[in-house]
């Protein structure tokens, strides 16, 4: 028997107009590789490199989205949502990484957009969810400037073709984009550097810049740009100063490396010290800043967990991390309160503090959406996991609105269960559950209980 309350939605009110969305990213539910054009990004090449992916798998064909997309477009259209978050594939607009727009990536879009604004469903388009052309991997990838420079011109292009969305968010969870895959290499293009990371994480925030003021300068009325980040609070393990001071490192490294450029216009001041050897920042150059922290209208946050983390000793890495350089830091389990069916800590606390925090640390933080969180498990139709979750995360929002940060609104991930990354298919967060085999989409108990939720704050 499912406990009542867990059933039950947020029983705070939020803020009228408040946007209700689900989100997903291209290379996770497209499929269709190779249709019209297309061109290898660095996940389908990565994909391919043994153990890289649990299973072998990779994002063909993921949710056949590409195709299926009328259907999956009903599907928000019956949830009742506000909006829908989901990503362009950038090798589908330029195959090689530039030269001349493919206009069939691009009509693809096109259709997709008009549908969701024909169901009343605004888009909010993210222009990089990681899929990023192999062809500019082969000529140094995040490393380099040129790929921020070709970042700017595909993002120009998509802002040009595509009329009726409102948001626009340059880049997703840069973190991941630039440590997770250049020196942790879980994910594309799988790389374990540590000089290389540290210049592709500057380099992803120069695109954003000049992406920023490219679209600015052609903006219609009413359009928002916005940059998404992934967040997580670093929680001492102990008391102790040596863990106090090891959350401080995990905290540069995960959040204000790229919160403080981006808000406040200045790297922190403990970067050098933190990145020890590896700091030899040649990479950036006079004026970069101003571009990257030229102001946003949002700032999207994706929240799943906080991290925990303690005092290592340098030269001892800790295997968790897999990174290829040495902050002294290990992240830790604590005993205690539940894991999500991935084994991912649930801390909804986590999320209050994270927007207390942005709020309190950054005067004039721009309105935020909540672009991401949700709960990953096997797969079950009667989810009662990913409800709880949702509820819980929804009430740490609400809180965090009433304490006065201006939270604009929340994006469930996913829509649907999809590739998840080094995953592969087993690891399941959507409120729609899918047969890979026959491409069924069947709604679980939390899609009935987020429609619900959606209708009772109307
Ligand atoms: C985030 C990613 C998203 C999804 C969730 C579970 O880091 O942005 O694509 O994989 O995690």
């Amino acid at each position: 028997m499912t406990a009542v309350d867990e059933r039950s939605g947020p029983t705070r009110p939020f803020p009228p107009g408040f946007v209700w969305g689900v989100a997903t990213s291209s290379y996770q539910i497209e499929g269709a590789v190779d249709a019209d054009g297309r061109g290898p990004s660095i996940w389908d090449a990565f994909s391919r490199v043994p153990g890289a992916v649990a299973a072998g798998e990779s994002g063909d064909p993921a949710c056949d989205h590409y195709r299926r997309w009328p259907q999956d477009v009903e599907l928000m259209a019956g949830l009742g949502v506000d909006a829908y978050r989901f990503s362009v594939a950038w090798p589908r607009v330029f195959p090689d990484g530039g030269g001349r727009a493919d206009r069939r990536g691009l009509d693809f879009y096109r259709r997709l957009v008009d549908a969701l604004n024909e169901r009343g469903i605004t888009p909010f388009v993210t222009l990089y969810h990681w899929d990023l052309p192999q062809a500019l991997e082969e000529r140094g990838g995040w490393r380099v400037r040129e790929t921020a420079e070709r970042f700017a011109e595909y993002a120009a292009t998509v802002h040009g073709a595509l009329d009726g969305v409102p948001y626009w968010i340059t880049l997703n969870e840069p973190y991941c984009s630039s440590i997770t895959g250049y020196a942790e290499g879980r994910h594309a293009p799988g790389a374990r550097e540590g000089h290389g990371a540290l210049a592709a994480a500057h380099h992803l925030l120069v695109g954003h810049g000049l992406a920023v003021a490219r679209m600015r300068a052609t903006a219609r009325p009413g359009e928002r740009i916005g940059v998404t980040l992934n967040m997580s609070p670093a929680v001492p393990a102990s008391p102790s100063a040596e863990d106090a001071a090891a959350a401080r490192r995990m905290d540069l490294m995960v959040n204000r490396q790229f919160t403080d450029p981006l808000l406040g216009g200045a790297y922190p001041g403990d970067m050098a010290e933190v990145y020890g050897e590896i700091s030899d920042f040649s990479f950036r150059r006079d004026g970069d800043l101003a571009l990257v922290s030229a102001p946003l209208d949002f700032l999207g946050v994706n929240y799943y967990y906080p991290i925990h983390a303690a005092a290592a000793p340098y030269g001892q890495p800790d295997p968790a991390l897999r990174s290829a350089f040495d902050i002294g830091v290990r992240t830790v389990a604590p005993d205690g309160p539940p894991v999500s069916g991935l084994g991912w800590r649930i801390e909804p606390r986590g999320l209050h503090d994270t927007l207390t925090g942005l709020a309190g640390r950054y005067p004039g933080l721009p309105p935020v959406f909540i672009t991401e969180n949700g709960y990953g498990d096997a797969g079950e139709l009667d989810d009662t996991g990913r409800i709880a979750y949702l509820r819980d995360h929804l009430a740490a929002a609400a809180e965090a609105i009433g304490a006065g940060v201006d939270v604009r609104g929340y994006f469930c991930w996913s829509l649907l269960d999809n590739f998840e990354w080094a995953r592969g298919y087993a690891a399941r967060f959507g409120l729609v559950h899918v047969d890979y085999a026959t491409q069924a989409r069947t709604p679980k108990a939390s899609y009935h209980w987020y429609r619900e939720t959606i209708a009772g704050q109307r």
